[in-house]
């Protein structure tokens, strides 16, 4: 136990300047500029994995974006751990409002300040860090380990859950991810469930090309009107979703449950404070821990069309566009959320547009038993490591190929992630905390001797 963490702390400034290597490769996956650095970061990953002695480590080409894969079996009696994590990161706009380069790591105040500090190459390579002290100290890890790093989280992970399904080398007895968070650095935290998603893109079409709205107004249909028209109907004034059978699947919350999600330490004056809001707005009946973990949304993600530029231009365009997404919550399906509200928009339409709804990615949503054994063993290695309770939260976020992982390998999913609110995931200066690094790897070396003890 102690050989580990004195082996963390002596090696804390090498790993420092590694991450910084691995931060310093923009691997925006979204953005086809990048495909050239998504491969440099998945290369960098394998020289990496082979350094630190994982074996059979090799890129895996599943039409997107390169998988890394590493393993290393220590003995086929042992149980197995499949870690998966992320090497893409979101996109770094507004570039402007960073206040330094997002691709130019740097420490300031205690935090690593680099885009994917925190989501979710810094939680990677905190597992590295850790795998290379049970090896470097003991020359062995206590279980077989097999990895897989993915470049299309971030953009819904189509390529992977594809790979999943007929992916014989990734058979394991539990799953580790660190791509979640926490609420504080003194409250570690275990998530068992996420939130699902489904990605829909809409566009209204009037007349066949602009038109003069002097000429034509009052005749014809704007579909901006009608699209701000459609996408006011999909809430109602008491914040639910209005779109017919969009709850049908959604499993209650039991009472047990609520009365432990009313537990966690939250104080709702101080989230307001934070976010710069006078007033919260949700879904009537639920709490706000309810609403971000346990209840599904649609939202509007961007909306445009029509004249945007100085001045006035009297128009009307012929197309208007939106941008929707939903998270979803057990047991809704993506799939058939996807159709209700593709659905409901087609009927809502005046017959005078026309209204085409595509889909995008999608993700099923995700929860499990907290007293999984695999789970347990977690909260005793972060009870250790950040001397504090566990807690144990649901949380909104999605990780898409979560449940494809669930439903291929029926083996625990253990999500024991280290960003805190603070880390600006996704936004300008996204960071992450040292104190984090420091006191999650030293979890995540603990947690094999933990799960080693719990499976054996
Ligand atoms: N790491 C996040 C997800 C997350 C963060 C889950 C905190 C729980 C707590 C992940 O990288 C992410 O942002 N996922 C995207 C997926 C989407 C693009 C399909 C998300 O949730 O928006
Ligand atoms: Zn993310």
């Amino acid at each position: 136990m102690v050989d580990v963490q004195a082996y963390l702390d002596a090696q804390r400034e090498k790993d420092l300047d590694k991450l910084f290597e691995f931060l310093r490769i923009p691997s925006v996956s979204a953005l086809s500029q990048h495909k050239r650095d998504m491969l440099r970061a998945a290369e960098w990953l394998v020289r990496e994995l082979e350094e630190l002695g994982m074996q059979n480590v090799r890129k895996i080409d599943a039409g997107g974006h390169p998988i890394v894969y590493a393993e290393r079996i220590e003995d086929p009696a042992l149980p197995t751990a499949l870690i998966y994590g992320h090497y893409d990161v979101q996109p770094v706009d507004p570039e402007a409002l960073w206040t330094t380069p997002p691709f130019e790591p740097n420490i300031r105040n205690g935090r690593i300040y680099a885009r994917g500090a925190s989501d979710d190459k810094g939680q990677v390579f905190m597992h590295m860090r850790a795998l290379k002290a049970h090896l470097a100290t003991r020359g062995r890890l206590p279980l077989n380990v097999r990895l897989v790093i993915e470049g299309e989280e971030e953009v819904g992970s189509e390529s992977l859950a594809r790979y999943v399904e007929s992916a014989p080398e990734l058979k394991a007895d539990v799953v580790v991810i660190s791509d979640t968070s926490m609420p504080a650095i003194d409250a570690p935290a275990i998530c068992y469930s996420l939130r699902g998603i489904a990605v829909l893109e809409m566009t209204v079409r009037g007349a066949a090309s602009d038109l003069h709205s002097g000429l034509f107004g009052g005749a014809v249909p704007n579909p901006l009107h009608e699209l701000a028209r459609l996408v006011a109907s999909l809430h109602d004034d008491a914040g639910r979703v209005n779109v017919p059978g969009f709850y049908d699947d959604v499993l209650p919350l039991t009472a047990e449950e609520r009365a432990m999600l009313a537990r966690l330490p939250f104080d709702e004056e101080e989230y307001k404070a934070s976010l710069g809001l006078k007033e919260l707005y949700g879904e009537a009946g639920y709490t706000t821990i309810e609403r971000i973990g346990a209840r599904p949304t649609l939202e509007l993600n961007g909306m445009w069309g029509g004249f945007q530029g100085e001045g006035s231009k009297t128009v009307i365009p012929a197309e208007a566009h939106a941008k929707i997404t939903c998270r979803l919550v057990p047991d809704q399906d993506p799939e058939k959320i996807a159709d209700l509200v593709a659905s409901a928009l087609a009927e809502r339409a005046h017959p005078s547009v026309t209204v085409d709804v595509r889909r995008g990615h999608g993700g099923a949503p995700w929860i499990c038993s907290p007293d999984d054994p695999a789970i347990q063993a977690g909260m005793r290695a972060l009870e250790q490591a950040f001397a504090a309770s566990p807690l144990l939260m649901r949380m909104g976020g999605s990780i898409p190929v979560v449940g494809n992982l669930d439903r291929v390998l029926r083996a625990p999913i253990v999500l024991m992630g280290f960003a805190l609110p603070t880390d600006q995931v996704h936004a300008p200066d996204e960071n992450f905390s040292l104190q984090a690094f420091d006191k999650g790897s030293l979890a995540l070396a603990l947690y094999w001797d933990e799960l080693a003890r719990a499976l054996a």
